[in-house]
């Protein structure tokens, strides 16, 4: 695998996402990459392709670059400036842009590295670290925690995901949740539905305590 591509992509992200705190930032790629390189291996995909994907799979995100959000510049001028072969460049871009979580029009990516990189995005959102992720978006969007009154609203298209604006604890059922039901690789499932269970242990526990009846359920 060519080792000086990666590390300047890992260089590049860096210096990217030197000043961004809302879950986008350069910890969050690493994890990807790290993730999606073990899964890589296990699904026996191109490792350098995976690699690059997953290094470059958020620096045309749609909150962060939002006019090369479609057309995903900033990536492909990473690696053409960096003399990786055209046939490649378009593969990794095609994982790229096969990433997103859409709500109903999320799409399976149409290869297998694509769909390590996918997995992978979609593991760092699970989980203990995913909790810190959610809670961390909120309060960087000034979202409340938590409404009682306020229901989740379930099977959201491209459009209406992205212009939903909903409390933390809403986005568990909005989109985490449903996570695990639609990973593309077998390890990945075996990962979500560890992390899954965490988080809804996490939730139920919260919700009791918002309402203070915690106490009560652990004396019976
Ligand atoms: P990705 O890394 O897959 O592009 P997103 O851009 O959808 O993920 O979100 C980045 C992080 O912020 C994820 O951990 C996600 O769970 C969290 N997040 C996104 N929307 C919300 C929301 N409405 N409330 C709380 N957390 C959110
Ligand atoms: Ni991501």
């Amino acid at each position: 695998m060519g080792n000086d591509i990666i590390h300047k992509a890992e260089e590049y992200v860096r210096s990217f996402f030197a000043s961004d705190f809302s879950g986008h930032d350069n910890d969050h790629t690493m994890r990807v990459y790290r993730t999606a390189c073990r899964l890589a291996e296990e699904e026996g995909a191109d490792m350098e392709i995976t690699a690059l994907a997953a290094l470059l799979h958020d620096v045309d995100d749609r909150k962060i670059s939002p006019e090369t959000s479609e057309s995903k510049l900033n990536a492909e001028n990473f690696l053409k400036k960096n003399g990786v072969p055209s046939e490649r460049c378009e593969r990794i871009l095609q994982a790229v842009k096969e990433v997103s979580f859409e709500g109903t029009d999320s799409v399976v990516p149409s290869t297998i590295e694509g769909k390590c990189v996918q997995d992978a995005d979609r593991l760092d959102a699970l989980g203990a670290v995913g909790i810190g992720r959610a809670f961390a978006y909120g309060g960087s969007h000034h979202r409340r925690m938590h409404d009682p009154d306020e229901a989740p609203v379930l099977n959201m298209n491209k459009e209406e995901y992205r212009s939903h604006v909903s409390t933390t604890v809403n986005h568990f059922y909005e989109k985490l949740f449903l996570l695990k039901d639609r990973m593309n690789t077998r390890s990945g499932r075996r990962t979500a539905e560890e992390r899954d269970r965490f988080m809804h242990v996490f939730i139920e526990r919260f919700l009791r305590e918002w309402e203070g009846t915690d106490e009560e359920r652990e004396d019976q």
